[in-house]
Parts: C-alpha cells; structure tokens; sequence
C-alpha cells in the first residue's frame, strides 16, 4: 500500500528540521514507507560500520531491530544517542541465546576440558551480552557477509568454535567455505543437560553450534528450491546464510543481503532469480529490475515478512523524529558500561577482520 503523504510529509519536514543532527539507517528488510528515509541502507555490517562513522550525528534512528541497535550504540560514543522506533523491533533468533544460558554452556565446555581451546564466534543477531560473553572470551563477532573470514580468524586462535546463535549460518560457513564435514559439527541445545551432548563428542567436535535459527529463513525448504526450478526453468536460486543447509547446498548463489542486491545488479537482462530471504526485500527488488527485464520472484511463496522489522512503520518513524525535534529522545538503546566493554572488543575484532 502507498504510504499515508500526512505522514510523508510530516517525516521529512522532522528530517529536515533535524538536519545533520540526526542520521537514519534503514536495514534491507524494511518496509518501502520506512526505507525512503533512510540516509543509509545496508546489511548489518554495513550499518554497523555506517553507524560508527557518523560521529557529527547526535541522533541515530534505526531502522531495523534491537540487536543492531545496540551494536550501533556500542560504535558510536557516548553523547551519541541511539533510538529504535519501535522497541518491541527485537529478533526471535537473538532470544534463543540468553547470557545465563551461554554462561552455562562455558561451564560445560569447561567441564569437558575444551574451554580453553574454543574460540566463541557470535553472529550479530545476538543480544550485547553474549556480544560481551565473546569478548571476554577472546572471541569476535561476524555477520553473514564476513562468517568465512571469522571462521578463519577463530582457527587461528584455537581448534574449536563455539559458534552462536545461528546453528545454519555456523554449519553453512564450516562446510561450504571452511572444508568441514557435516560430522565435524554439533548442537548444543540449550534447553538440555550439558546441551545434549556427551563430553564425548564435544572433545571430537570442531564445530559447536548453538541451537538457534531465524524463523524466517527457517522456513524455506528443499520443497521450495525444486518447486520454483520446475515452474521457472533456467531460474537461479539465490538464498540468505540463515536458511538451512539443505536449501543452501540446493541454491546456485549463497549470500547477505547486500550480496543478493549486488549480484542482482550484475545480473544480465533476460536473466531469472528466485531468492531466499525476506519479503520487504524481495518485493524491492522484483520492481526495481523487473524494467530491465530481469525477472525475480520469491523462492517460496508462504514464507511471510519478518514480524519484528516490520514493526518499525512509518507512523513510529514519525513519532520518534517528532519528539527529537522537540527535544525528546525517545526509544534510546543504551548498553551498559560493562557490557559495552567487551561487546566492544568483540566488535572490533570482526571490524579488523582482512
Ligand atoms: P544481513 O543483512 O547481514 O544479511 O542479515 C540479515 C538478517 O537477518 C538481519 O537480521
Ligand atoms: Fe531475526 Fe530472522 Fe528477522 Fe533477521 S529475519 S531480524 S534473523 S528473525
């Protein structure tokens, strides 16, 4: 639906009286009514990295959900204020890791004798503490755009990854960029004694996988990769991290978000893809290239929007620029000092990646 112009309106006359005060990133999978204000759009690492490198903004609006809300708090300074339009914008993969649950599974790692050789990598959908949790444990952050070079990073460091909290994007990584086998990997399923596992197989183990996935990706199967090859001969099957690894190892191209549009780009006119990810961007995208004559559809077309994202909708994008205009900060995520700390180091560790 187009959105409201009384809204329209009334978010760029807010933008404008703003002015440089204020810097608006929009993740690629919000609505078309919330990106059109983005200053910035971008994956999440590109955001976070936009995030950080705005510091004459006193505002930053994000557009997106908690967790990149957070790292952008934690990137930015202290003066710096981080507001989230809609604080009920959080991610359900980012609630399968709480910190009391990863602090039990150090202690089971410990247990088992292998704390000391395993190198945390944790995705950044994933709530600050365990962003800290890695820190302190000499471990780095990665997002989907940058999973291989952590995963090399971490070898680096140790002989064991305790990947979290996406056990696709950790199994995905190891075995297509990593030379792993399937047999390499474990889950470690928080809601069981010692994660399921014995000591056993976490000693055999190279790769420990948090059970965690993304609900929206979840839902892609190998059903809908053979059923859109058989309704679009010659399409291409271009598939998100997050989806499972069936559905990766049956895709033609596998990437971040800001890989799918690049390589959409570069696609050739005439040319058909069928992509995993979330709707807000697959729509984008199919009206954009459809003029050039490239043809993109949906991989499988009951998979649904991300309900978080898309909480953030032009009427709480409005409110949230109003009340800073009016000397309102309203929504701000703020990490805690200590937190901060070592998400930070975590952070940065991923953001000096080669
Ligand atoms: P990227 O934008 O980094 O590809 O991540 C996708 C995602 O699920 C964000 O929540
Ligand atoms: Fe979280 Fe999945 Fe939504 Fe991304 S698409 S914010 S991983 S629930």
């Amino acid at each position: 639906a187009p959105s409201d112009p009384d809204l329209v309106e009334r978010a760029r006359a807010a933008k404008e009286k703003l002015g440089d005060k204020v810097f608006v990133l929009g993740h690629h999978y919000q609505r078309d009514e919330v990106i059109q204000f983005a200053d910035v759009t971008g994956d999440s690492f590109k955001l976070a990295r936009d995030a950080a490198a705005r510091p004459e903004a006193e505002y930053i609006v994000f557009c997106g959900v908690h967790f990149m809300a957070e790292s952008a708090d934690i990137l930015t300074s202290d003066e710096q204020k981080v507001v989230l339009p809609d604080l009920a914008a959080g991610c359900s993969m980012a609630d399968m890791a709480t910190a009391e649950q990863v602090a039990e599974c150090w202690d089971v790692l410990t247990e088992a004798g292998i704390a000391e050789q395993a190198v945390p990598v944790s995705y950044m959908n994933s709530s600050a503490d365990i962003k800290a949790f890695t820190g302190r444990h000499g471990g780095t952050i990665c997002t989907s755009s940058n999973a291989k070079r952590a995963l090399e990073w971490a070898f680096q460091q140790g002989e064991k990854v305790l990947f979290l909290p996406d056990q696709h994007l950790g199994r995905n990584t190891a075995v297509r960029d990593m030379g792993l086998s399937l047999g390499d990997c474990v889950v470690y399923n928080p809601h069981k004694p010692n994660g399921g596992l014995t000591a056993e197989e976490l000693r055999a183990a190279k790769m420990i996988l948090w059970r965690g996935h993304c609900s929206v990706h979840g839902r892609f199967n190998l059903d809908s990769v053979n059923e859109v090859r058989e309704r679009i001969p010659g399409v291409n099957v271009l598939v998100h991290p997050e989806c499972k690894h069936e559905v990766v190892t049956a895709a033609d191209y596998v990437g971040s978000t800001e890989y799918i549009i690049k390589t959409l780009e570069a696609a050739p006119a005439g040319s058909k893809w069928a992509i995993g990810t979330e709707l807000n961007l697959v729509r984008r995208l199919a009206n954009r290239f459809a003029p050039e004559g490239k043809q993109v559809v949906f991989l499988d077309r009951t998979v649904c929007f991300c309900s978080t994202m898309n909480r953030i909708d032009l009427p709480h994008l409005v409110w949230a620029l109003e009340s800073l205009v009016e000397g309102n900060v309203v929504n701000r995520i703020q990490v805690d000092k200590e937190t901060e700390k070592y998400a930070k180091l975590a952070l940065e560790r991923m953001l000096a990646l080669p």
